[in-house]
């Protein structure tokens, strides 16, 4: 290998601007990127410390809490899963994890790491677990966490809080809740509902570059954290310590990105001043038009019942003689949009098309059904001509109507 590389051969970067109809990251605001953009200023800058204060006050109002304890965490989602159980779970404890997908599977693995036992209560994928399974998993034990993920980003499926919180409070568990797939996009509250800790992904329904990790901890986690008998077994995702800097006294703990942080501060800007229930009513609507092309175009869902579809994750079934990646590869050279196969056992037999933040749009909704038929011709299943977008601008007309009908 040489050591030396002639410049020139590597051009100036200039990637290309996709519609990213995945499971995240989705694509940005344009202000999200003019706001990367300003310039850097210290960690301990005193400005950047005003800066600091605007993106918790933010964060709380997306997570609809007043804890103290609610920053980003400079780690992608997987660090919020990290965070949660390594400050939750040590030596003597038991946590229960529902598994119903890769990513409440990741959930049970991290936890594994720590010396707790792990039960898993399994679904299959494409179903939420019933919450009656964890009750019967913990009976007369003591459980210290109930986790699992508000949105599996997996199958595409949503799971309610409210059972589990029930559950939870009968075990005398915390109640961890993943909303990396969620937040900003699903209704959640979690002060109301009770949700002991609770974390995020910053490039998924936020719509800000991956990389961060919102998480925010009840007062009553916060003191089975201080009554722990043994040091949390990270350093770097000891939430005592990263609080030294997200609290108020400001102490170093680690270089945080401060880019990334502006970029969030600007997405949660435009997530409060669009208002979390028209957000909301924004993804379910979006999202039923999409559903509404699909199943028109002859195309099948793998999460059969409606109350159980993520409203950010479409997860579609790959027809028989259909070739996975040749439709995705046509989809991102003939239209420049993305979207993600399936994870795991879902591997070649579903595509998985997110309608999540700045994606979640009336135009991309029309564009995606339009480009799908295509490409669906083009490699040889006979789609009915139109139907997917006729069914698509039905379902607004409907929504519409329906709108109508509330504000009167
Ligand atoms: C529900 C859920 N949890 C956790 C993660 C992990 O997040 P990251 O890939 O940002 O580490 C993901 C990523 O897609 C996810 O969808």
């Amino acid at each position: 290998m040489t050591l030396h590389i002639d410049p020139q051969s590597i051009g100036e970067l200039n990637p290309p601007n996709r519609l990213m109809l995945t499971p995240g990251p989705s694509s940005m605001d344009p202000r999200v990127y003019r706001a990367l953009a300003t310039p850097l200023v210290g960690h301990l800058d005193p400005w950047f410390k005003g800066c600091m204060d605007d993106t918790q006050v933010l964060l709380r109002q997306i997570f609809q809490t007043e804890n103290r304890l609610t920053m980003p965490l400079s780690a992608s989602g997987s660090g919020g899963i990290e965070a949660s159980v390594v400050n939750s779970l040590e030596e003597g404890d038991e946590a229960i994890i529902c598994v119903n997908g890769v990513f409440s599977e990741r959930m049970a693995v991290i936890a594994s790491h720590t010396a707790a036992k792990v039960t898993k209560v399994e679904a299959p994928y494409g179903k939420p677990v019933d919450a009656e399974d964890v009750r019967r998993a913990g009976k007369g034990r003591k459980i210290k966490i109930v986790g699992f993920a508000q949105g599996e980003t997996s199958s595409g499926v949503l799971t309610q809080i409210e059972p589990f919180r029930k559950v939870a409070d009968e075990l005398g568990a915390l109640l961890v809740v993943d909303t990396v797939a969620s937040l900003a996009a699903v209704p959640l509250h979690v002060d109301r509902e009770r949700v002991d800790i609770c974390f995020s992904g910053t490039q998924k329904a936020i719509s800000a570059p991956p990389g961060m990790s919102p998480i925010t901890v009840s007062p009553r986690a916060e003191e089975a954290f201080r009554n722990r008998k043994t040091k949390v077994q990270s350093w770097y995702f000891d939430l005592a310590t990263a609080m030294n800097y997200w609290g108020k006294e400001r102490l170093y703990h680690h270089t945080p990105p401060v880019s990334l942080i502006y970029a969030l501060r600007e997405a949660m800007r435009i997530v409060v001043e669009e208002g979390l229930p028209a957000r909301w009513e924004r993804h379910r609507v979006n999202q039923l038009a999409l559903i509404a092309g699909i199943e028109a175009m002859g195309l099948e869902l793998l999460v059969k019942k409606p109350a159980d579809r993520l409203p950010t994750v479409t997860a579609v079934m790959i027809p028989g003689g259909i070739d996975d990646a040749k439709v995705r590869n046509q989809l991102l050279d003939e239209f420049n949009i993305e979207i993600a196969g399936g994870l795991g056992p879902l591997k070649a037999k579903i595509w998985r098309v997110g309608l999540m933040g700045h994606c979640s749009q009336k135009p991309y909704v029309l564009l995606f059904l339009a480009a799908l038929e295509k490409t669906l011709l083009d490699q040889g299943l006979r789609v009915p001509s139109g139907a997917g977008v006729g069914a698509a601008v039905q379902s607004y007309a409907q929504a519409r109507t329906e709108a109508v009908g509330v504000s009167r």
